[in-house]
């Protein structure tokens, strides 16, 4: 048994060590980098460049988190594994042969990871999509879904490929390169949702303003375009706070679930009680989270806390993925991967339900809370790779539970003197309006009288 597994280890370590740039040089066609503007030259669209220049894609080659783990991967395989990992993140320079070595200089478009006229000269794809299994032509055709484009800078196509979930699903489905373990399945996961069934693809949600679907969005595809009654927009925000565009990707975390959050209001000093916390994907068109779920941090904060602060409860779930080496160890980097240990996310649509117990206090009711929060990774990553990475709190449900009916009835009081709808003080208004109700309407038969006394002597 022992044997077999240090044979397949052997094998694996083989595999990545050989094959790795075999595989990503096969597949990728070869393409010199004079064939690809750089992004200034598509200066009629400055609103979307302006948008792009916030993206993760703009920033995929140079994101410190991605080179840090790149810095690892080589330092694993010897640098086999380097001309994998930035065919996706640097289409441009994989697809001109500048990757992987050490010395050469990458400047103008094969330094603008995945940008406009790598997208835009796209045609099609193997399927399933992965693995930058892309189609290009590469003669200067920017293709897109307007059917009549008309530019005076360059040619245009229309590309029904673009309107496409699998368009995105050549980067966003990344298989082991010697195992084919799939390590970010956001296509294949999206494929199998209600949302590939009803047509809703990912750029109706990414490249739409707003969390969801937010179509149309009309306006002007560039400066010189007409106006038009529907354009998708170059934003692309997930769930990157810290690095991508955070007012966007905050707006998409806390529109991608809900929650909801059940207990008893009323329970006696020394009698147990249950919590269910339901946490609901009820935004994400994938997996929540989705991606390079390994390294996400998505997790459910249960607590119940006593009148004085106290924690009854204090519960964590998270929702990742774990994934296991050749010898079964976990949790295993995604280059030594060989099988998904455990997956605790919430598929799309889906929901999941927890439940926890506490004892009511003596002295006083609890109160009852569950977070649901989101870090692109680790503080201890976002620490290595010298940048900060926030917390974003998606969504979050507060009750309080009371030991007693009056107990209850004495914090409903507190509450509605809060909020200005204290019973006794109603009834002072409403004496209030009455007496100013009187007032009125003695004004008014006080004018009417005059009135008709005058018209009386005028008369
Ligand atoms: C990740 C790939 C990708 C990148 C990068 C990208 N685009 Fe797009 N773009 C698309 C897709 C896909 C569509 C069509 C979406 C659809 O029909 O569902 C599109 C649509 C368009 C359109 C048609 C009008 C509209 O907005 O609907 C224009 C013009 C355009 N993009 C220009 C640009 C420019 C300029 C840049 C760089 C600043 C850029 N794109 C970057 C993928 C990309
Ligand atoms: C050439 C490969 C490629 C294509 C094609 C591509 N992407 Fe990406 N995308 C990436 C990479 C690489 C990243 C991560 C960059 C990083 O974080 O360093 C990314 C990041 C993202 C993010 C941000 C994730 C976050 O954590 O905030 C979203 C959203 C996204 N892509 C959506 C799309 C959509 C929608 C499409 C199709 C219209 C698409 N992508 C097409 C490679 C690609
Ligand atoms: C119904 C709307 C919807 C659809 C369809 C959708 N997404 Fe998302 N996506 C979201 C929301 C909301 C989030 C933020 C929550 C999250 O991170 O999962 C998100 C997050 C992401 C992220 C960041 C992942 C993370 O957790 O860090 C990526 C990458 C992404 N989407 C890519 C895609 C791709 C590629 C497709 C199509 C195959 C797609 N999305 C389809 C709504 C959608
Ligand atoms: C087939 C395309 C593809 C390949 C190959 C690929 N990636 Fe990525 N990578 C992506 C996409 C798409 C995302 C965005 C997914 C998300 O947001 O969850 C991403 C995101 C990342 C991130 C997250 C960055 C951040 O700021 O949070 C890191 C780190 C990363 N990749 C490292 C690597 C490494 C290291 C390799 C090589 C071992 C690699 N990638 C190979 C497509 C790819």
């Amino acid at each position: 048994m022992t044997r077999i597994r240090v044979l397949v280890t052997l094998a694996l370590a083989a595999l990545v060590g050989a094959a790795v740039p075999a595989i990503a040089s096969a597949a990728v066609p070869k393409v010199p980098q004079s064939k690809f503007d750089v992004v200034e030259n598509c200066g009629c669209h400055t609103a979307f460049l302006e948008q792009w220049r916030t993206t993760m894609h703009s920033k995929a080659l140079v994101d410190p988190i991605y080179q840090l783990k790149l810095s690892e991967a080589n330092r694993a395989t010897n640098g086999a594994l380097g001309p994998f990992c930035e065919t996706c993140h640097g289409p441009v320079a994989a697809m001109a042969g500048l990757v992987g070595k050490k010395g050469k200089s990458r400047s103008g478009s094969a330094a603008e990871a995945v940008s406009c006229d790598f997208c835009h000269q796209l045609t099609g794809t193997a399927m399933p999509p992965g693995n930058f299994s892309w189609r290009i032509d590469a003669n200067g055709v920017k293709r897109a879904q307007l059917k009549d484009a008309l530019s005076p800078a360059h040619e245009t196509a229309y590309s029904n490929y673009h309107e496409q979930a699998a368009f995105c699903g050549v980067c966003h489905n990344v298989n082991h390169p010697a195992n084919g373990l799939p390590l970010e399945a956001t296509y294949t996961e999206w494929s199998k949702s209600e949302y590939a069934k009803q047509g809703i693809t990912c750029q109706d949600c990414h490249m739409t303003p707003g969390a969801g679907v937010t179509k149309p969005n009309p306006g002007r595809a560039s400066g010189l375009g007409p106006e038009r009654p529907h354009i998708y927009t170059m934003t692309w925000a997930g769930g990157n706070v810290g690095l991508g565009n955070a007012a966007l990707a905050e707006e998409r975390l806390k529109g991608a679930a809900t929650l909801e959050l059940e207990a008893q209001e009323i329970v006696e000093p020394g009698k147990k009680a249950e919590i269910a916390v339901t946490v609901v994907n009820s935004g994400a068109g994938h997996y929540l989270p989705t991606g390079l779920t390994d390294v996400r941090e998505c997790w459910l904060q249960v607590t119940v806390t006593d009148a004085g602060g106290s924690k009854l409860v204090s519960e964590r779930h998270d929702f990742n993925t774990v994934l296991a080496d050749a010898r079964g160890r976990f949790p295993a980097e995604v280059w030594d991967a060989v099988s998904v240990k455990s997956d605790t996310r919430i598929p799309p649509k889906g929901s999941k339900t927890f439940t926890s117990e506490y004892a009511m206090p003596q002295d006083g009711g609890v109160t009852v809370e569950a977070v649901l929060n989101y870090r692109s990774c680790s503080e201890k990553m976002a620490e290595e790779a010298g940048v900060k990475i926030p917390t974003t709190e998606m969504a979050k449900s507060v009750l309080a539970v009371f030991s007693s009916p009056e107990e209850a009835a004495a914090a409903e009081r507190e509450a509605a003197a809060r909020d200005g709808r204290n019973p006794d003080q109603g009834l002072k208004n409403l004496a209030i309006i009455a007496v100013i109700g009187l007032a009125a309407l003695f004004g008014v038969i006080g004018v009417t009288v005059l009135r008709a006394r005058r018209t009386a002597r005028g008369k």
